[in-house]
């Protein structure tokens, strides 16, 4: 099914439903770090200045007209290594779209020679997600043990992936 879904560079136009995406993820709370009820204003504003970040590349999944997926890759604190985050919505979750964004940051980060590394966390339950960065040649570096305090004051730990440009 995955010819249904098309994969683009994000625009200021994407906005509002990348916001409602994200909302409807973060409600589930098991799979982002976005805390569940976070206001769509607040996640629109914050995504306005991520797609207009030269610094961050971008994409969004769509699927029958609507935007149902994004996928960023941003600068981080260390040059030159930049991380990945990605949400699809449930129902249009298991179609291929999560791999065609992957693929899409992946393909961007090879072809960016400041780029040297791309990294990532996640939570060590979302298997879906975990095996979905193997595929696509991401290794296990670590565990960051009780790392991060959930709304409900439970630590959860996560996992650090890493991933190379294949460089001649
Ligand atoms: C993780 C996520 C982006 C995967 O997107 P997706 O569109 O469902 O993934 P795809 O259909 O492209 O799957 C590609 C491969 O990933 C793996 N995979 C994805 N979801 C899986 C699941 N639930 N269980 C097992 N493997 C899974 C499989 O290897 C799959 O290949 P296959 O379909 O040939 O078996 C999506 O489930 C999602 O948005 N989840 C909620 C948010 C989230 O977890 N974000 C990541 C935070 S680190």
């Amino acid at each position: 099914m995955a010819e249904e879904l098309t994969v683009e560079v994000a625009t200021p136009d994407d906005v509002p439903g990348i916001a409602r995406v994200m909302r409807g993820v973060a409600d589930e709370g098991r799979w982002i770090g976005t805390p569940a009820g976070t206001d769509v204003a607040a996640l629109e504003e914050r995504f306005a200045a991520t797609v207009a970040d030269p610094g961050t590349h971008v994409l969004v999944l769509r699927g029958g007209g609507d935007v149902v997926g994004l996928a960023s890759l941003t600068r981080e604190h260390v040059r030159g290594a930049h991380g990945v985050g990605m949400s699809i919505a449930a129902d249009w979750r298991r179609r291929g779209g999560g791999g065609l964004l992957l693929d899409g940051l992946l393909d961007h980060a090879a072809t960016d020679p400041d780029v040297h590394k791309v990294e990532l966390q996640v939570w060590p339950h979302n298997g879906g997600a975990i095996a979905l960065y193997v595929s696509r040649g991401f290794v296990v570096e670590g565990i960051l043990r009780d790392h991060w305090r959930r709304p409900d004051g439970a630590l959860w730990s996560s996992m650090i992936m890493g991933w190379w440009p294949p460089r001649g």
